[in-house]
């Protein structure tokens, strides 16, 4: 196989310029970060350590295999998304390695409000299980929740993909027979309860844990009745009792020794050893911040970007000089085969059509695609619409939907449009879809929409006999630009879940190695695509 051939001089002034730029963007991502990680205040942190219980992020050091990496997804979620603080969305969720075995691990913030579920807590929650259902991962939930933070219910209760999407997921994903855990750690109650009572083995911590439907207040009010939340609900009564937890556990560290003992149990498994011998790409990832540009219009490189990710830079081309704004073609990353489509400009009706057969090949041998954006859009004039370039960038969108390989997105630059839907959007599935610290998304960029409200607000002005002057015109686009500047970028979508990971150009093939391992271990569905027109 070839390896790629760098031409980047790191002596260039334009390296130096843009490494030097990324680095601002770097420590806004590192700050929002430090702020997920830190959970709720230092007084909740406080109480919950006196209880005796450990913090969400403890529990899950605690429950990983030592020394293994934690994917994590959503950690930026709700990061100044209220006028609370929800750090990490008040509950951190991701993948790691339980007894040899990729689990989702779900586990409560009881220190961010009492680790109640806020509207990103549940989208969080519901993404995770997308995330296990897809990827044939066991579920397993540290309990600790105040249940729906109920000053915002109407957005977290009667809604589709809401609080009862999180049982039906269990209920769900349990008959597919992929192992359903809870360990209840601390409260559980109202529609929570639902969570430890569905899943298909329960332990409960002796003092702190508690599940009931109504707690002593709702019990007090309903019906007269004076009961404290051990008796209503407790360890005790629900392993003695009750029958709805199965384990008893003397504190968080043996509740999490019973869950790891649970996972162990034999079960079907596919292997995780990657089919070839991973191996470091030949140019070094620390000189991607320099290839980026600092100025986002300018294009960024797409072969030094795969020189810089691909196991020992290596890259087949797929039709390399047919369609070239688009690269397509296979490689590995950690050992795992994988199927690149990279933006190299614009998209033509060429690069679509070729990306539409690429995308069947890799479909035919399985082989997982990993599309890295960096699009502003389809090519637009009469030329292109009278070449059908609508219907050639439909069959690429028909593939990317229809196509059961594992599909990987990760946002190296701009993400425009029906550019980002081509390129594997988040409505289109990806098993993973991140985003580097440069990288932004939206339906136009900021400028084009400003132009193009500017001109309707023109037409209506001229309809009225009246007209915008130079001064005018340029005061209405602003605050577009600027909205749409503000509104754009990666730690905006991170924390609104648009994403799941705000990835570090440096961290990329790591995040892309744990991707594919998680994604190695579950069966592949055969692919059947639609209609393409032609
Ligand atoms: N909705 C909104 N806010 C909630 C909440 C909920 N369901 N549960 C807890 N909170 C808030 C508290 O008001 C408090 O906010 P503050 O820090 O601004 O004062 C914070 O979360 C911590 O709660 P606190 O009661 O001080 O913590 P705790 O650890 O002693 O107790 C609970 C935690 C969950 C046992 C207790 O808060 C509780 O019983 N909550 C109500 C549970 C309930 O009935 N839920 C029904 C949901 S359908």
């Amino acid at each position: 196989m070839a390896s790629i051939v760098s031409r980047l001089r790191t002596s260039d002034a334009a390296f130096i310029r843009n490494r030097e730029a990324y680095e601002p963007l770097r420590a806004r991502v590192a700050a929002a970060r430090e702020a997920a990680i830190a959970g709720g205040g230092a007084k909740a942190r406080a109480t919950h350590a006196a209880r005796g219980k450990l913090t969400a992020r403890e529990r899950i050091n605690h429950l990983l295999d030592p020394g293994t990496p934690f994917l994590e997804i959503g950690q930026l979620a709700g990061h100044e998304l209220y006028d609370d603080v929800v750090a990490s969305g008040g509950i951190v969720t991701g993948v790691g390695m339980v007894r040899g075995r990729p689990c989702m691990i779900m586990a409560n913030d009881a220190t961010v409000k009492g680790g109640s579920y806020y509207p990103i807590t549940i989208k969080k929650q519901v993404r995770a299980q997308a995330v296990a259902r897809e990827n044939a991962l066991p579920s397993i939930y540290l309990v600790d929740s105040g249940g729906a933070f109920l000053p915002m219910q109407e957005d977290i209760f009667p809604d589709e993909h809401q609080f009862g999407r999180i049982f039906r997921n269990i209920a769900e994903m349990s008959a597919a027979g992929l192992p359903q855990i809870a360990a209840v750690m601390g409260s559980c109650t109202a529609g929570g309860a639902y969570i430890p009572a569905m899943c298909d083995e329960t332990v409960i911590v002796r003092e702190n844990g508690t599940i009931f439907l109504g707690g002593p207040q709702l019990v007090q009010a309903a019906t007269g009745e004076v009961v404290d939340a051990q008796s209503l609900g407790g360890a005790d009564v629900h392993t003695r009792q009750s029958g709805v937890a199965d384990h008893y556990a003397r504190d968080d560290i043996h509740a999490l020794a019973l869950v790891r003992e649970i996972v162990a149990r034999p079960r079907k498994r596919a292997t995780l050893v990657p089919p070839s011998t991973p191996a470091e790409p030949l140019y070094d990832p620390a000189e991607l911040t320099g290839i980026i540009s600092a100025n986002p219009k300018e294009p960024i490189p797409a072969i030094e970007i795969l020189a810089r990710l691909l196991d020992a830079s290596e890259f087949v081309p797929y039709r390399e000089r047919f369609g070239p704004t688009l690269l397509c073609g296979t490689g590995a990353i950690g050992g795992y085969p994988v199927g690149v489509l990279i933006n190299d400009g614009v998209l033509y009706s060429e690069s679509a059509q070729k990306a539409a057969n690429f995308i069947e090949l890799c479909s035919q041998t399985g082989v997982p695609l990993v599309f890295l954006h960096n699009i502003a859009g389809f090519m637009v004039g009469r030329e292109y619409e009278t070449g059908g370039i609508a219907k050639h960038g439909a069959k690429m969108v028909n593939a990317v939907s229809t196509s059961r390989v594992p599909k990987f997105s990760l946002l190296i630059g701009g993400s425009y449009g029906a550019g980002n839907f081509a390129m594997c959007g988040r409505a289109f599935g990806p098993r993973l879809m991140g985003m580097w610290p440069n990288a932004r998304t939206s339906v136009m960029g900021g400028e084009q929409a400003a132009f193009v409200l500017a001109m309707v607000r023109q037409q209506q002005l001229e309809r009225q006999g009246k007209a915008m002057t130079a001064d005018e015109a340029e005061a209405f686009k602003q605050p577009i630009r600027q909205h749409y500047e503000n509104h754009s970028d990666a730690i905006y979508s991170a924390s609104r879940l648009w994403v799941d990971a705000v990835v570090d150009p440096l961290d990329t093939r790591g995040w892309l190695t744990l991707g594919l391992a998680m994604a190695a271990a579950a069966p592949q569905e055969e692919t059947r695509f639609g209609v393409f027109r032609m």
